[in-house]
């Protein structure tokens, strides 16, 4: 029994020539990619009918050789190809061979990048921070951090807020909370996400001032944010904006709005997730101008930068505002530098190295290379676009303007099928992966553009896809 349990354990004398543990799991894990990647096409682009069975907590490990062959036979085959090119769902990229080595090497290295002193991985995040900032051509007042996502961006940039808004009003809201804050927040059309860190930050989910959209837009109405700017008694006040709405990729006139921010005193935030993106391409450069005025942005790594989960980014004009609500205070955890720990710039104290894949894509790829596929994906989205637009069978519910294209089944010609029966039957096919959305009030399809792998002939294969369907319905 005791031996038993021995051999279940690592083996602890690392990888000294007699650790074969090592050695097999590396090789293993070796085959089982190669194995999974060249393998990708025969994987549905989502499997929708996954199934692990109940099994009761196990008293005794099987051993790392034993489980590894699990995860091989029970695992795998019923994981998805959503890395792979033709995963439009959502906004999703597909980690890059550089960016999921780097991330093999994270787990390797097993790094903890909470404060600077221990190893070069603290440097590593701190250059890539500034590389992205010159990549999306900010000033280089931006500084920030590596999030595990837009949604962890959008509540550092909602916690900072709170913090200008509290010093408006001589309030340490970190120390002090929130009781006596007198704020009040307007958006138009905000990301899920950013309501979510809006009730988790303490201002509410509901208390968000909704400004008209502009005709046929998701994009906020300058007039109207002035407007109700003008009616707002609050003593502080915080604009949630978007450089590309997740479903109309609409992009507000941040340069109006942030003049409107500076006469009110008032915090503006932009979330970026995607749109950022859109500054790489000279021709649509200009959609996201005034986005250098905003206080605090967001924007995302595992979408349209192609590295793997779980990695966004969190910039700010305002670096001691955002330590001062993230500051950890503990003498075993002393400043170990001049320049801020990230354990006190963000959520966690223990931090994954996830600015290895960042800092190795820009390396490998350099700026051309992410601005290659950036443009193609925007290419391929008006490809499809106009197949759409052309078709009977399908309505293009509105232009192209970035990488998402909004469809629906046309009302004459595929009348007997509802939007949402439709795009079950295509994602059940397996080829290719659309979400669902809402365009004006009326149920649509989305089709997000954003890996790096996508090609011309996958956008040939889905457009016979939505033929087959089609016609299967008429
Ligand atoms: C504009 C925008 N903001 C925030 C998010 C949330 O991102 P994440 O899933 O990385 O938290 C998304 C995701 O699609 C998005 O498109």
């Amino acid at each position: 029994m005791i031996n038993t349990m021995l051999n279940n354990t690592p083996n602890n004398t690392f990888c000294s020539p007699n650790n074969t543990e090592w050695q097999e799991l590396i090789s293993h894990f070796a085959q089982q990619s190669l194995h999974f990647l060249q393998n990708i096409e025969h994987f549905p682009v989502a499997n929708l009918t996954p199934h692990l069975p109940e099994t009761a907590l196990p008293e005794q490990g099987l051993g790392s050789e034993v489980t590894a062959k699990l995860v091989e036979s029970e695992l795998i085959p019923q994981m998805s190809g959503s890395r792979g090119p033709r995963y439009w769902g959502f906004v999703t990229g597909g980690a890059t061979p550089v960016a999921t080595y780097a991330d093999w090497l994270v787990a390797m290295l097993d790094q903890n990048v909470s404060k600077g002193g221990d190893s070069i991985a603290t440097q590593v995040e701190q250059q890539a921070i500034k590389w992205l900032v010159a990549l999306f051509d900010l000033p280089d007042s931006f500084t920030g951090l590596c999030t595990t996502g837009a949604t962890a961006s959008n509540f550092l940039a909602a916690v900072t807020a709170r913090q200008y808004a509290g010093e408006q009003q001589q309030i340490d809201i970190a120390k002090q909370g929130m009781k006596h804050l007198d704020v009040e927040i307007f958006s138009a059309c905000p990301h899920a996400s950013m309501i979510k860190t809006l009730g988790l930050a303490g201002f509410g989910q509901d208390n968000v001032r909704y400004i008209k959209t502009l005709p046929d837009s998701e994009a906020m109405n300058p007039k109207d944010l002035e407007r109700q700017l003008n009616n707002s008694q609050a003593r502080s006040k915080i604009v949630i904006s978007s450089a590309a709405t997740v479903t109309g990729t609409s992009f507000d006139d941040l340069q109006t709005i942030a003049g409107l921010c500076q006469a009110h005193a008032a915090w503006l935030h932009v979330d970026a997730a995607f749109g950022i993106f859109a500054r790489l391409i000279p021709a649509k450069k200009h959609l996201s101008d005034g986005l250098e005025l905003a206080d605090s942005i967001t924007l995302d790594g595992h979408k349209w930068l192609n590295v793997p989960y779980d990695c966004g980014f969190f910039f700010t004009r305002h670096q001691r505002l955002l330590v001062e609500s993230c500051h950890v205070a503990a003498p075993y955890l002393v400043q170990s530098t001049t320049t801020p720990d990230f354990m006190s710039l963000g959520i966690e104290n223990s931090r994954r190295f996830r600015a290895l894949p960042v800092w190795m894509t820009i390396k490998a790829y350099g700026q051309a290379g992410i601005r290659f596929w950036v443009e193609k994906n925007c290419r391929q989205a008006a490809i499809l676009a106009d197949y759409l637009d052309a078709s009977n069978h399908w309505q293009l519910v509105h232009p192209c303007a970035l990488n998402v294209v909004l469809f629906r089944p046309d009302e004459k010609h595929l009348a007997s099928v509802s939007c949402s029966e439709i795009l079950h039957q295509i994602n059940r096919r397996g080829k290719v992966f659309f979400s669902p959305g809402q365009w004006q009030g009326q149920h649509i399809i989305r089709a997000a553009l954003s890996n790096w792998q996508t090609e011309d002939a996958d956008i040939a294969i889905a457009i016979q896809e939505l033929n087959t369907v089609a016609l299967q319905n008429t």
